[in-house]
C-alpha cells in the first residue's frame, strides 16, 4: 500500500528585513505538524523559504546601496539561520530567484495566456514623482503619498490582467461545499463576506521601466510578474511544476498569517482553477503577535528577534511558548514576563524537575539501572496513572489534527502533573532498599521512567531537543512510540544537566527586542569606499623582464613603482615576449603580502584583462610618472 502523504507549507518570507517572531511562529507551527506526521509514518514534504522579488525588496536593496540580487543573496542567510536555530525539519527551501521556481512561473503564465485567462489592459493608479513610487487608489491618503505626504500624480499604464473575477461564483460555491477548506471558521466567514462583493480581475504585471526586479513575463519582455502572482506559484514550482517531474500536489495544508489569507484563499485558488488544478486541502490562518500589547514595528523598536529569545531561554522553550501561550487562530501578546512565567513554571518546575528527580531516584535507589516492574498493576496509584496515560492519547491527536497546539500541550501537561503527583504519592525517598519494599520500589521506578519516556514521545514534535535529551537520560538511543512498553528495563540512566535551569526574572534582563539601529545584521555585500581605499594602486614602469625557467606562463619583472623598484611575477608569458614589455606603463597593486611563485619572490600584482589568462595589460594613454597613486 502507498504511504499516506502530507505536504505542508509556510508562507515565503520577504527578505526586506531580518526575521522576527512572526516568521518564527508559522515556521515552528508547520514544523510541529511535519514532525507529527513524520512520526505517524507518513511521507511528509515540508516547504518553507523566501520571497525575493517585488517593490519591498527592491526598495530595501536600494536603501542599502546594493543591487537587489546582492541584497537577497545576503539576506537569505538570516532566514536559513532561523530554520537552523529553530531546529526546523523542512524538506526544501524555496528562493524565488531559483531557476526551478522561474520554470514553474513561466509555465503557468504561458498556459494562462494561451488559454485566454490573461489579457492586456490599463492599470490606473497614482505616482509619487519624488519617491518614484506607484500607489493604488487605496494606498493614497487625501491625494498624498502615504510615505512622504507629497502630492501624487495620476498614472495610467498598460499592464496584464488575470481574469480572476469570473471565478467568483465557483470559488464561493467551493468554500460553501468544503467546510474545512479555510480555517478557523471566523476566517472562512471573512472570505465568504469578501466574495459577496464583486471580485475584480488581478493585475499581474509591472512595467520594467517602473520595477525591474521580478520574473520577466514570457510573452512581453518589457514586463515582470507581480510579486504575489509569482510567489504563490512557489507551492507548485518547488514540486516540479513546469517539468516532467511534477508531483505531490495538492498541498494538504498552507499555514498563513491572517493578513495574507485573501491572497491565498482567493488569488491562489482562482489561479489554480484557471490552471485546471485542484485546490489545496486546507488553508489555516493564524493570528498575530503584539509585543507588550503593541503592534510590532521597526519604528517602535519593539521587533522581537528570535535569535535573542533562543539565546536566553533556548530553542525548545521558545517553541513551547509560541504554541502554548495562544490558541493558534487567535492574536496573542508576547512579553518577557509571560515567557519567563511559562518557562519557570511549566518547563523548569513541572517537566525539568520531574525528569531530574526520577533519574536521580533511579541512580540512588537502583544503582542507575531501570528495574523490572514485578508488581505492576497492584498499586492503585499506578492504575490511575496508567489510566491518565491512556486517556490523553486521543485528545492530543484530535488537538493536533485540529491545529489546537495549546490544547495538545495542555493534555501533555495533564500527564506531567499526574506523574508528578504519582511521585509524591509513592514517596519513594522513604522506601529503603529493604527487600519487603523492593517490588513496590522497582515497579515505581520503572513506571515513573516509562511515563517520562511517553511524555518525551508526546513532546517530541514540539520540543525535539528536549525529547532527545530525555531519551538519552533514560539510556535510550531512540525515544520509541507512545505505547506502554518494556524497552526501558535494564537500561542505565544518565544524569544530565537540568533540562530547563530556572531563570531568575530579577537577574536576567533579556535583550529580546531587536535594536532599531542594527536591523540588518549581515554586512552589505561588496566593498565600501573605505575598503577600496586600502588597496595601494600605483603606476609602474617595467624596467626589466625575463622568463622564469621551466614555466610557460610566468615572467619575472622589475617594476619601478616610484618609491623603489620591486620584483613582480606575472602570468603573462603566453601573451608577451619579455623584451616587448620594457618601458611599458602598468598598474601595480603594491600592498599585497609578498609571495613566492615557482620559488621567485613577487612583491606586487599587475592588473590585466582576463580572469584565467591575460588578454592585455591595463595601461595609460598619457605620460604619467612611476609611483603616481591610482584612485
Ligand atoms: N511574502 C509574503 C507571503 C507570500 S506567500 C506566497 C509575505 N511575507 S511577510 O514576510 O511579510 O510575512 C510572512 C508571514 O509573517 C505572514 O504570514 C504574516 O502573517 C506573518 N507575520 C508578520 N508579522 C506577524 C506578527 N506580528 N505575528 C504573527 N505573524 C506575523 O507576506
Amino acid at each position: 500500500m502507498n504511504k499516506k502523504s502530507f505536504y505542508i507549507t509556510t508562507p515565503i518570507y520577504y527578505v526586506n528585513d531580518t526575521p522576527h517572531i512572526g516568521h518564527a511562529y508559522t515556521t515552528v507551527a508547520a514544523d510541529v505538524l511535519a514532525r507529527y506526521h513524520k512520526a505517524l509514518g507518513e511521507d511528509v514534504f515540508f516547504l518553507t523559504g523566501v520571497d525575493e522579488y517585488g517593490q519591498k525588496v527592491a526598495e530595501a536593496a536600494a536603501k542599502r546601496n546594493v543591487t537587489p540580487q546582492a541584497h537577497v543573496d545576503n539576506m537569505v542567510g538570516a532566514f536559513l539561520n532561523l530554520c537552523k536555530s529553530m531546529n526546523i525539519c523542512n524538506d526544501d527551501f524555496v528562493r524565488t530567484t531559483d531557476p526551478r521556481h522561474h520554470e514553474g512561473v513561466k509555465k503557468a503564465l504561458t498556459l494562462l495566456k494561451e488559454k485566454g485567462e490573461i489579457y492586456e489592459g490599463t492599470y490606473d493608479g497614482w505616482y509619487c514623482i519624488p519617491d518614484e513610487r506607484f500607489f493604488t487608489e487605496k494606498d493614497v491618503i487625501d491625494g498624498k503619498c502615504p510615505d512622504c505626504h507629497r502630492e501624487v500624480a495620476p498614472l495610467s499604464e498598460k499592464n496584464y490582467f488575470f481574469k480572476m473575477g469570473q471565478y467568483q461564483d465557483s470559488l464561493k460555491q467551493f468554500i460553501l461545499d468544503t467546510q474545512d477548506f479555510i480555517e478557523p471558521p471566523s476566517r472562512r466567514n471573512e472570505i465568504l463576506g469578501f466574495l459577496d462583493k464583486p471580485l475584480g480581475d488581478l493585475c499581474i504585471s509591472r512595467p520594467k521601466s517602473r520595477l525591474a526586479w521580478g520574473i520577466p513575463l514570457p510573452f512581453d519582455a518589457d514586463y515582470v510578474t507581480y510579486v504575489w502572482f509569482d510567489a504563490l506559484i512557489n507551492y507548485i514550482s518547488m514540486r516540479g511544476y513546469g517539468t516532467e517531474h511534477f508531483s505531490g500536489w495538492p498541498a494538504d495544508m498552507h499555514l498563513v498569517g491572517k493578513d495574507i489569507l485573501t491572497t491565498h484563499a482567493v488569488y491562489w485558488s482562482t489561479m489554480l482553477m484557471a490552471l485546471d488544478m485542484p485546490l489545496p486541502k486546507k488553508i489555516f490562518a493564524h493570528g498575530w503577535w503584539t509585543v507588550d500589547g503593541e503592534k510590532m514595528s521597526k519604528s517602535r523598536g519593539n521587533v522581537v528577534d528570535p535569535s535573542a529569545v533562543i539565546e536566553t531561554v533556548g530553542v525548545d522553550a521558545f517553541r513551547y511558548f509560541l504554541l502554548r501561550e495562544v490558541p493558534f487562530g487567535n492574536d496573542g501578546n508576547f512579553s518577557q514576563d509571560a515567557l519567563l512565567q511559562r518557562y519557570n513554571s511549566d518547563l523548569a518546575n513541572d517537566l525539568g524537575n520531574l525528569v531530574s528527580r526520577v533519574v536521580h531516584l533511579i541512580v540512588q535507589k537502583s544503582d542507575g539501572i531501570i528495574p523490572k516492574p514485578t508488581s505492576l498493576g497492584r498499586h492503585p496509584e499506578e492504575s490511575d496513572l496508567l489510566e491518565t496515560i491512556r486517556s490523553v492519547h486521543d485528545p492530543i491527536k484530535v488537538a493536533l489534527n485540529g491545529l489546537e497546539f495549546h490544547l495538545a500541550l495542555a493534555e501533555i501537561w495533564k500527564l506531567i502533573d499526574r506523574v508528578n503527583r504519582y511521585v509524591e504519592e509513592m514517596a519513594p525517598w522513604n522506601m529503603a532498599k529493604d527487600p519487603s519494599k523492593k517490588e513496590k520500589l522497582d515497579t515505581f521506578l520503572f513506571t515513573a521512567a516509562e511515563a517520562i519516556r511517553i511524555i518525551g514521545v508526546y513532546i517530541s514534535p514540539f520540543m525535539p531537543q528536549t525529547a532527545e535529551k530525555i531519551g538519552w537520560q533514560l539510556g535510550l538511543e531512540e525515544i520509541g512510540s507512545h505505547k506502554w512498553g518494556d524497552s526501558l528495563i535494564g537500561k542505565t540512566v544518565q544524569k544530565g544537566d537540568a533540562l530547563f535551569p530556572r531563570i531568575d526574572r530579577k537577574v536576567v534582563s533579556m535583550p529580546l527586542p531587536r535594536p532599531t539601529e542594527a536591523v540588518i545584521t549581515a554586512p552589505p555585500l561588496g566593498l565600501t569606499i573605505e575598503d577600496f581605499g586600502k588597496v595601494d594602486l600605483r603606476v609602474g614602469i617595467i624596467k626589466e623582464a625575463e622568463r622564469i625557467p621551466k614555466s610557460t606562463k610566468l615572467l619575472k619583472l622589475q617594476v619601478d613603482t616610484g618609491e623603489r623598484v620591486r620584483q613582480v611575477v606575472a602570468g603573462i608569458a603566453e601573451k608577451y615576449a619579455p623584451e616587448a614589455l620594457i618601458g611599458k606603463k602598468i598598474i601595480v597593486v603594491c600592498n599585497l603580502v609578498p609571495v613566492k611563485l615557482r620559488g621567485v619572490l613577487s612583491e606586487g600584482m599587475l592588473l590585466a584583462a582576463g580572469a584565467e589568462q591575460a588578454f592585455g595589460l591595463a595601461t595609460f594613454l598619457e605620460e604619467i610618472p612611476a609611483g603616481t597613486k591610482i584612485k
